[in-house]
């Protein structure tokens, strides 16, 4: 019937590999509680279905419940991702620009739309606490010295759980934030579940005056859902306003309709799949680190399965490809680590998978991973500027001394070692090499 359809075909022979999703979205591609179709519920704004950015009916209703599930002033709906949380979130707290204490564990959504509103960033480095090749949290102390260095901030914004499952003190730094009167911003792409585990760890319970929550991620919602929460009275107008300016006029009903089935399914199950999910993670996390692997240090998410296999002689890609002859589809490899994301949408059989993939890795002699990331060079022009000016690639030896157009940032440790408008030193350049960067976008 059709021609030629290169991206169905590619995801439906992928489909047939059937592979146990240790990846997202959250759902797996299999929930049970659907009773429709999502493709039949794809409308767009009539009469009966009301608009994202105009709600005043079934979505107002929606965004009303979530907020009272969620236990927060205020939850609204994006079909952009965290990405239009975040643009909204930073576009509250800081509307026409200014100086922003930030976590350098930032991604790149978060840097585009610094450049876009004109933010400065007063860099936070964080402190390399959670083990080996890992970045590390950010402290409350950390953010206590910038704060008191650029007491005209306008907020502070991290990453909180970072893509290995770090979590920082979220406790600790919303006290300092509140000592200074000014917001703190979290982004919590990957931890919208945070509030169904034994402890409830989510940082607009633990002080957070706005979280951005990719539900995507981790639980049962279709690509591209998310939640921006707000838990602070001084941003409760304008919200919509400041996620229309970057989302689409066309937000997806049927992402937005799994939000709902989503939040609804949380209220009845999320406890008990989320504690049950800790315990069948925290046996997979036992048997790895038998084995010799390395797990992230300090506090964590629970349910992220993080596993540093360079300690064991195998890069991460040799591991992936170990979990992939088991049947597993991990989440992401690097030289030294392997990342997988589970839900309580992984059935047992899945998980027997994953532990006969880390019994049969064989066991050598350590891989070094050292990643001392060079010092943060001196920002030569504001982000905003670096990312609209003309800009060239060149070869990165032939970058060393020029001004970056863009952030480059190996993963892991997820820092940017050069953010737009800085200077690209030699020491970054050669990390950035070893990191398979033979090129740089660079100010003409
Ligand atoms: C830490 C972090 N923040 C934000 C995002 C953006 O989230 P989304 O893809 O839902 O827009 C991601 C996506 O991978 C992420 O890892």
């Amino acid at each position: 019937m059709f021609l030629e359809t290169p991206l169905y075909t590619a995801l439906t022979d992928y489909q047939k590999k059937k592979y146990a999703s240790f990846h997202t979205p959250g759902h797996k591609n299999t929930i049970s509680f659907l009773k429709y179709n999502l493709y039949d519920l794809d409308f767009t704004e009539l009469p009966d279905t009301d608009s994202l950015f105009e709600a005043e009916g079934c979505i107002l209703k929606a965004e009303q419940t979530a907020a009272k599930a969620f236990s927060t002033l205020l939850c609204v709906l994006s079909a952009g991702g965290c990405t239009m949380c975040i643009q909204g979130m930073l576009r509250l707290a800081a509307p026409s620009g200014g100086k922003l204490v930030c976590s350098r564990i930032i991604h790149r959504s978060a840097v585009n739309t610094m450049a876009l509103l004109g933010i400065d960033p007063v860099w936070v480095m964080p402190e390399p606490n959670a083990g080996e090749g890992l970045a590390g949290r950010i402290t409350p102390e950390g953010v206590r010295r910038a704060l008191e260095k650029n007491p005209e901030a306008k907020g502070v914004y991290l990453t909180s759980p970072d893509y290995y499952g770090v979590i920082c003190d979220i406790q600790g730094i919303a006290c300092v934030c509140k000592e200074y009167g000014v917001p703190l911003l979290v982004d919590n792409a990957h931890g919208a579940h945070l509030g169904y585990l034994s402890e409830n760890l989510h940082p607009i319970h633990l002080g957070a005056s706005m979280a951005a929550c990719s539900a995507h991620k981790t639980l049962p919602v279709l690509t591209g859902g998310a939640w921006l929460q707000i838990n602070d009275s001084r941003y409760l107008e304008g919200v919509k306003e400041a996620m229309s300016l970057f989302g689409s006029t066309s937000p997806s009903y049927p992402v937005m309709a799994s939000l709902d089935l989503c939040r609804a399914w949380l209220e009845e199950e999320g406890q008990k799949a989320f504690q049950t999910l800790e315990r069948r993670v925290g046996a997979v996390k036992k048997l790895a680190a038998a084995k010799g692997l390395g797990i992230p240090e300090g506090l964590t998410d629970p349910v992220r399965i993080t596993l540093n296999t360079a300690k064991i002689g195998l890069t991460g890609q040799k591991a992936a490809q170990g979990f992939r002859e088991c049947g597993v589809e991990p989440e992401y490899a690097d030289d030294g680590f392997v990342v997988l994301i589970p839900s309580p949408f992984n059935t047992e059989e899945e998980f027997l998978r994953v532990e006969r993939a880390i019994e049969s890795m064989p066991v050598g002699a350590p891989l070094a991973i050292g990643r001392r990331i060079p010092p943060v060079s001196g920002q030569a022009v504001s982000p905003r500027k670096a990312v609209l000016s003309p800009s060239e690639e060149v070869p990165m030896n032939l970058a060393v001394g020029r001004i970056a157009a863009r952030a480059s940032c190996p993963c892991p440790p997820g820092v940017p070692v050069v953010m737009p408008g800085e200077v690209i030193s030699e020491k970054a350049a050669e990390f950035l090499i070893r990191y398979g960067f033979s090129s740089a976008k660079v100010l003409k």
